[in-house]
């Protein structure tokens, strides 16, 4: 293998484990690592995730060779990009196929009415952010939903709910209350 697609293999492994990298890595190959498919990228990113991080426009920039001053410049002048949400606690429904057959779409009309919010939204006492996503990697686990940045999986609408509102009551979004509402 050339030294240079070498690289290129080493370079695309995300250090989190985040399987929703993967999402993002195929794009990118699937563009042959342009630059000009950019847009194309954030898009998958943005459709994986729900939103944009600065993470995620990191690693964009990292794989396209770009500067990340310039990748957060494009995602922030497109109106069709968004950035994370405002809420303390960000519940990312994904409504891919494969969890929308098994009923993700319950989860989201569940959330919306427990605290009448709309996805894309934030509660206004700027507890929860709801988002919705298109495949995030993670189909075996349908319907997934992802609570601050942990996947969970087949659960019941309801069950999601509940763990949703575990978490929105547990308050500050440290990782011990996270795991406190994925564990009970
Ligand atoms: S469709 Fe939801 S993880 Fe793939």
């Amino acid at each position: 293998m050339p030294a240079t697609q070498e690289k290129k293999e080493v370079a695309k492994e995300h250090p989190s484990g985040d399987p929703r990298f993967k999402m993002i890595d195929r794009a990118l190959k699937r563009c042959h690592y342009q630059q000009d498919s950019l847009i194309e990228v954030l898009h998958t990113a943005q459709e994986t995730f729900g939103y944009l991080t600065e993470d995620l426009l990191i690693y964009v920039a990292q794989q396209l060779k770009l500067p990340p001053s310039w990748v957060y410049g494009v995602a922030t002048f497109y109106h069709f990009f968004s950035m994370k949400p405002q809420g303390e606690h960000t519940c990312v429904v994904c409504l891919g196929t494969a969890c929308y057959v098994k009923r993700a779409g319950e989860v989201v009309n569940l959330i919306k009415a427990e605290f009448s919010l709309e996805p894309g939204k934030t509660t206004a006492d700027g507890q929860l952010s709801l988002v919705t996503a298109r495949c995030v990697g993670s189909c075996g686990l349908a319907p997934v939903v992802v609570l601050d940045g942990t996947i969970v999986g087949k659960e019941t609408p309801e069950q999601s709910l509940e763990r949703v509102k575990k978490l929105v009551k547990s308050g500050s979004g440290s990782e011990a209350k996270l795991q406190e509402a994925k564990t009970s």
